[in-house]
């Protein structure tokens, strides 16, 4: 009865009370540190709110280390001050393979005998944490500070699912050492939250996570879904320390902490420095961000005997990547004109380098991007390079505003023809209204058109495109069919020669096939994809400029926004134009239906790993496509080519291991024939 529980019933309270933390923190070391959960959300939460209940029916029974608790709790005034016995130590850097090997040759040299097994850890991009247990129970969370002084943020790292509570089978003491972090998605999550409420935007995970695990308010922290990965032990009293890094790294993940499943144990420096090179490549496959690798000597003997010089241990060090962020001066924001006329702002840049690249334009989206991420002239403003993209604006430093800097409006005028500017309700995009002569319109809408996944023109480049324009020999990509040898020659330095070369491409661009045509008109939003079913539905531009909007709209994967665009398109009276005189020159208008079976590589299955030097991946697989060939993502039995470029994954080995042939650009360009 209530107000009247007996000492018996306090006593089966506390063991319920017990079963069910343990029972809570055993499934959510299930979900969060295994990903391997037993029982469903459901379940868990009937548990919790039992839990919870019980908690508040007994406050005399509460405890720092209920899993209720990793909610996060009262907001502290400060953080208290916190000294490591052992310091926490840093890392010395290698940036290239010279660097690692020379690394390895000191400790040979200083050891006087080889050095053979090391352990190759991803370097998370996040903060170094340190967790002391006593008797098995999580006593103090701190940061890694100066190495000596940290902070207190015990309440903060209680609130990390994969920090365990309470721990079996430790030594007496121990204190586990490792990298708190922010997955990728939960940043980009916190980011859109965080624009809808009009927000400054963070500006990467890392940022992220160290204003999560530094606030005073540990409920905060509680609702940011950071993670933890255990790397080294710093405090181990009362029992044997394991004697390798790799036995270490074991014990921690029996203890019950979140261990990186991508850690390895590698034998000789040889293979060391590849996994090393070859793990820059697998970097933006992971879901959280890394800086590098990090090598660490295994024998802990090895490691006592190096012992460190300041800081930094001679038996461990972290491979490094080049960044792909850097901040620079934005010193204007330009506009492009798009070939559908829409205005595309970029950043002009003080000219910054950025993983060996020197970086002075960047994308920057849209206009409404810009106000979101409230970008102004004149700021600092951090960019980033991911792989071989264009690099991008990620958002102001807002600490660095001095007050010069300006906000940016999008022009009322086209810069490129001077006619006014659209923008209507719903886009994002501003848009040139004149789509007949605006100069920047043509240029773009040329250069599409003779591009490889359209007409396949090589002899008209974007310095010729640009010529032919401004000498108004080609108005749209109609004109190019009626150029004439003399009206080139001389032009740009253009010698008959080359004349002649120019017009035999543009006159063998006229078989290519239907989708291709329909893709060089330059439709809005419609691409190969879409052009090539566009072709396989309608079959010949007759049949497509007699779709009604209804068939275009409901054409399978096409879809209401690509429908309307394709039927307005066809129905602009300048268009028609384009199609007749297309028509007239002889330009293929209909779907030639090849049996597959009659292609030259009818049933063979390719696979692409690693860069081209004369094609990007799409061109490549489009032009074996086109020869009757199948495209696979991975390397299996049935796979019958395999084109390797620079930097291959591991695709390449995989092929290897099954004996396949293997070819690199040259011979792909024999089987796939060079473009007619
Ligand atoms: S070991 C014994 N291992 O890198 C040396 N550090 O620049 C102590 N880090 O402060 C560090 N992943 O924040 C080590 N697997 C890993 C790591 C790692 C990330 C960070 C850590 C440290 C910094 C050193």
């Amino acid at each position: 009865m209530a107000g009247q529980v007996g000492v018996e019933d306090v006593q089966d309270v506390r063991e319920r009370i017990e079963r069910l933390r343990e029972q809570i923190e055993y499934h959510n070391y299930r979900y969060h540190t295994l990903d391997a959960p037993e029982i469903t959300d459901a379940e868990y939460d009937a548990l919790f709110q039992e839990l919870l209940h019980l908690e508040r029916e007994h406050p005399e029974l509460a405890s720092p280390d209920s899993p209720t608790q990793r909610v996060g709790g009262a907001a502290l005034e400060g953080f208290a001050e916190v000294t490591h016995r052992i310091p926490m130590l840093s890392l010395g850097n290698a940036f290239t393979p010279e660097q690692l090997r020379a690394w390895h040759a000191r400790a040979v040299s200083l050891l006087d005998r080889e050095v053979e097994e090391f352990t190759l850890e991803p370097k998370i991009d996040g903060l170094a944490v340190s967790l002391l247990y006593e008797n098995g129970r999580l006593f103090v969370g701190a940061t890694r500070g100066d190495g000596v002084h940290g902070e207190d943020i015990t309440p903060n790292v209680r609130t990390i699912r994969t920090v365990p509570l309470t721990i079996k089978g430790a030594p007496s003491r121990l204190e586990v050492r490792g990298e708190v972090y922010l997955p990728k998605a939960a940043f980009e999550q916190i980011n859109n939250e965080r624009a809808v409420q009009g927000l400054p935007l963070y500006l990467n995970p890392r940022n992220t996570a160290a204003g999560s695990l530094r606030q005073l308010d540990s409920r905060i922290t509680g609702q940011r879904p950071l993670a933890f990965f255990a790397y080294a032990i710093g405090l181990w009293e009362g029992a044997p320390l394991p004697q390798t890094q790799w036995e270490m790294l074991e014990q921690l993940s029996a203890f019950g902490f979140k261990t990186n499943p991508r850690n390895s144990l590698v034998h000789g420096i040889d293979e060391l420095v590849e996994r090393c090179l070859s793990w820059e490549h697998d970097r933006d496959r992971l879901e959280y961000e890394i800086d590098g690798v990090v090598a660490k000597i295994n024998g802990r003997q090895l490691q006592e005997e190096l012992g460190s010089v300041g800081r930094e241990p001679r038996w461990a060090i972290a491979y490094k990547f080049p960044p792909v962020q850097a901040t620079t001066m934005l010193r204007d924001i330009g506009i492009n004109v798009g070939r559908t006329g829409s205005l595309n702002p970029f950043a002009i840049l003080e000219p910054v380098k950025l993983a060996g690249v020197v970086i002075k334009l960047a994308s920057l989206h849209n206009e409404e991007d810009i106000h979101r991420k409230d970008i102004r002239i004149g700021d600092t403003v951090v960019i980033q390079r991911a792989g071989e993209v264009i690099p991008q604006v990620i958002g102001p430093v807002v600490s660095k505003r001095t007050g010069a800097e300006r906000e940016f409006a999008m022009p009322t005028t086209c810069p490129s023809c001077g006619s006014p500017v659209v923008k209507p309700e719903g886009e994002a995009m501003t848009r040139c209204t004149n789509d007949e002569t605006c100069p920047a319109q043509q240029f773009e809408g040329l250069v599409h058109f003779v591009s490889r996944g359209a007409m396949d023109i090589q002899g008209v480049g974007e310095k010729l495109a640009a010529v032919l324009i401004q000498a108004k020999l080609v108005v749209d990509p109609g004109d190019l069919y009626s150029l004439e040898k003399e009206q080139l020659v001389g032009l740009d330095r253009m010698g008959e020669k080359s004349a002649e070369n120019v017009l035999a491409s543009i006159e063998g661009s006229k078989t290519r096939p239907f989708s291709r045509v329909i893709n060089a008109l330059g439709i809005r939003h419609v691409g190969e994809r879409t052009a090539e079913i566009l072709a396989d539905r309608f079959g010949s531009m007759d049949r497509l400029l007699a779709a009604s909007a209804e068939e275009l709209t409901e054409t399978d994967s096409v879809g209401p926004i690509i429908g309307r665009s394709v039927y307005e398109f066809l129905h602009t009276p300048r268009n028609l134009r384009i199609i007749a005189k297309l028509r007239a020159a002889g330009v293929n208008m209909e779907q030639h239906h090849v049996e597959r079976g009659d292609l030259p590589l009818a049933g063979t299955l390719w696979v692409f790993t690693g860069r081209l030097e004369r094609w990007t991946r799409g061109e490549a697989e489009a032009r074996v496509k086109e020869l009757g060939a199948s495209i696979g993502d991975s390397v299996t039995k049935r796979t019958t080519h395999v084109v390797v470029g620079a930097d291959p994954g591991s695709k390449a080995q995989r092929a290897q291991q099954l004996k396949l042939s293997v070819l690199d650009e040259d011979e792909f360009e024999r089987i796939a024939g060079l473009p007619s």
